[in-house]
């Protein structure tokens, strides 16, 4: 098996430092020692249904569940019968106490523009907003698309759309106009609401002519709601688009929350699989939503006073869960910024955090190992001294900088929690709590309160600590995706059916757990590779590639990047008669750009007469994997070598 880049696994596998969560911080802390962690999650696993109903009890419920967790094969429900509204639990839930009047966003655009929204604000714009959809004709079960600049009202749209049991869908606002026809087609869409553009490194993101060529080949999408951020010149419907603000103009500003059942649909947000296309990933609204709100007060170790800050878009699960539901389903203050990180200047990542005196803060490693890059003085420009907890997620971080990130970004004093978890997941899996466990440079640690993991080898038997194997849930925990949209085959096969019998969910991930229980993740087993912590299909960025006319056949794999975790390498046979070099290299990686977004713009393109085969036709990625890491080409260059040989070398190798 492939267990991602070889030198990031050495490195883990030698880390022994141990790292105490800081006394002051555990006395104060939620779950306070080593020992009541593991009393609570006995718990939570030997005394499941008791352990549960307490947690969801703390939330509203319009009615009781009748059973908590139900489950056939791989099929499974949690509190089924119960109805409640997520909308609700984020806003409403909060109006009747001090919270009312307390920060629920605090928003500051790429330009530097600053909006608070206080949950009574946000109570008034969701409801407006609800009001304007259904006016819209969007009923319970409906899907809305989101395609959207990281503004307060993305996170409005999907709260409206909560509360009258609309399915909401955001596109990553990076990904192409193809990417978002793909999406809205899949999930049948019937309104898309988008803005005139957003601000991304100083330019305008064109999201409304994405959507503009998104539509016209999705028969299914009826409206498009435009919120004007930038007031630039858009092309526009009369018969179709309609202003976000003309739209809740004249609009009640209470509109009552659906009784929404625990099992309805809440969204679907498409990541990437084994083959080139989506997965619509749905979650519903019970389990996901007492999940969410778990993992946000006990990982988080979240208090009234705190000002958490998840950097990560609300396009990735991550934000969906940690900007918006599980801060707000805590009466938190969750910031939520528009542009890059490192932009204008590098420090604009510590400026905000200073600026907002940030308490909690979330990020990526690959994000840590570019301030690395910058230098220190960028954060040593700013008082970081709000900061009492760090927290990482989307990849492994290396030990390097989770020690950076430990002494530079929390001066030592701020536990780090490495949370491991994924879009089908919903909410974080494995991690440490920051009061409780003592932490270990790149590992998960420990598993969350009602998961059970486990790393076995492809029979399904538990492996040695220390050994490595692949990482398996053996039972699903409430915030688990339900189903892939519309593809429930795909859903069993992907992620239940390897180990059936055992009625295992599959994680995708390769794994070793240590002599302390600890989990160190080591990267994906499949043809998925994690760039910049955000996840890709290579059969995705083949697809793209072998869309342009030019191309006869692409294989595409990933290579260990100090900055990205992963770099993507696309070997390409041209059609016969199609010229090789620097000019083709661009045109196609402009075709991945068109067809996904430049997130997926591969790193290196390298021409090939043939790509190397089994006898059985099977491209040998390993063999090219192993080419693209033995590289000593970098950036553009491209090269031409002959695979075809290197094929007739090797025998009927499958993978
Ligand atoms: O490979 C694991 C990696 O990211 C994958 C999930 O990607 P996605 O669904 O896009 O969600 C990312 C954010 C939740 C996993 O299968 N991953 C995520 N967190 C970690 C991680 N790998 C190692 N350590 C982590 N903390």
């Amino acid at each position: 098996m492939t267990t991602g880049p070889a030198t990031q696994i050495d490195t883990l596998l030698a880390e022994t430092r141990l790292f105490d969560p800081p006394a002051e911080f555990a006395a104060a802390a939620h779950i306070s020692s080593l020992d009541e962690y593991r009393k609570l999650y006995d718990r939570s696993i030997n005394d499941r249904d008791a352990f549960w109903s307490e947690v969801a009890s703390e939330l509203t419920w319009f009615k009781q569940w009748d059973g908590v967790f139900q489950r056939d094969g791989h099929r499974f429900r949690w509190f089924d019968g119960g109805a409640t509204n997520l909308s609700f639990n984020c806003v409403d839930r909060h109006l009747s106490s001090g919270t009312r009047n307390k920060a629920a966003l605090i928003w500051e655009g790429e330009d530097g523009e600053q909006r608070v929204l206080r949950y009574h604000d946000l109570y008034r714009e969701v409801c407006r907003f609800a009001n304007g959809l259904k006016s819209l004709g969007v009923g319970a079960g409906d899907r809305v698309g989101i395609y959207m600049p990281l503004v307060p009202e993305l996170a409005i749209a999907m709260l409206a759309c909560a509360r009258i049991g609309a399915v909401h869908s955001v596109v990553f606002g990076g990904f192409s106009a193809e990417a978002v026809r793909d999406r809205m087609v899949d999930a049948q869409a019937r309104v898309v609401v988008t803005a005139d553009g957003g601000l991304r490194r100083g330019g305008v993101v064109a999201l409304k002519a994405n959507v503009d060529s998104a539509v016209e080949a999705a028969d299914c999408v009826e409206k498009v709601v435009v919120f004007k951020r930038l007031g630039n010149e858009v092309a526009w419907d009369d018969s179709r688009d309609i202003w976000w603000h003309d739209l809740v103009a004249d609009q009640p500003l209470d509109c009552p929350p659906a009784d929404v059942a625990a099992e309805d649909p809440l969204f679907i947000l498409y990541t990437s699989g084994t083959t080139g296309k989506p997965k619509g990933v749905l979650h519903t609204t019970g389990g996901y939503m007492v999940g969410c709100y778990l993992s946000t007060k006990l990982i988080f170790d979240l208090k009234d006073q705190d000002t958490f800050w998840c950097t990560a878009d609300i396009g990735w699960v991550t934000g969906h869960s940690y900007v918006v539901y599980g801060p707000l389903l805590n009466g938190a203050t969750s910031v939520m910024f528009e542009g890059a990180l490192n932009w204008p200047e590098p420090d604009r990542i510590w400026a905000v955090a200073e600026r907002y005196a940030v308490s909690i803060l979330y990020t990526a490693p690959t994000a840590i190992r570019s301030f690395i890059r910058s230098g220190n003085q960028w954060p040593e420009k700013h008082d970081l001294g709000s900061l009492r907890l760090l927290g990482t997620v989307g990849e492994p971080i290396n030990p390097e900088a989770w020690i950076w990130y430990h002494e530079v970004i929390g001066g030592g004093r701020c536990p780090i929690v490495d949370t491991w978890w994924q879009t089908e997941t919903g909410s974080i899996m494995i991690s440490p709590l920051p009061g409780a466990t003592p932490t270990k440079p790149g590992s998960a640690t420990l598993p969350f309160f009602g998961c059970e993991p486990d790393v076995v080898d492809s029979d399904g038997s538990s492996v040695a600590p220390g050994a490595g194997g692949f990482l398996v849930m053996k039972n699903p925990p409430p915030s688990m995706a339900r189903t892939l949209y519309g593809d429930e085959e795909r859903y069993q096969l992907e992620y239940w059916s390897r180990y059936q019998e055992q009625g295992w969910y599959f994680a995708g991930d390769g794994a070793r757990r240590d002599e302390d229980g600890y989990y160190w993740v080591l990267g994906r087993v499949d043809d998925v590779i994690n760039v910049s912590g955000h996840r890709l299909g290579t059969m995705e960025v083949e697809s793209a590639l072998v869309s342009h006319p030019t191309v006869a056949e692409a294989a595409v794999v990933g290579r260990p990047d100090d900055l990205k975790g992963t770099a993507i390498v696309a070997f390409v046979t041209l059609k016969a008669g199609q010229q090789p070099g620097d000019e083709a290299a661009a045109t196609l990686r402009e075709q991945v750009v068109k067809e996904i977004g430049a997130l997926a713009r591969p790193d290196e393109i390298r021409f090939a007469d043939a790509l190397p085969k089994t006898r059985s036709g099977k491209i040998m990625r390993r063999l090219l994997r192993d080419i693209a890491q033995g590289s000593t080409t970098t950036g553009d260059t491209t090269t031409l070598e002959d695979l075809s040989v290197l094929a007739t070398l090797r025998g009927d190798e499958e993978e």
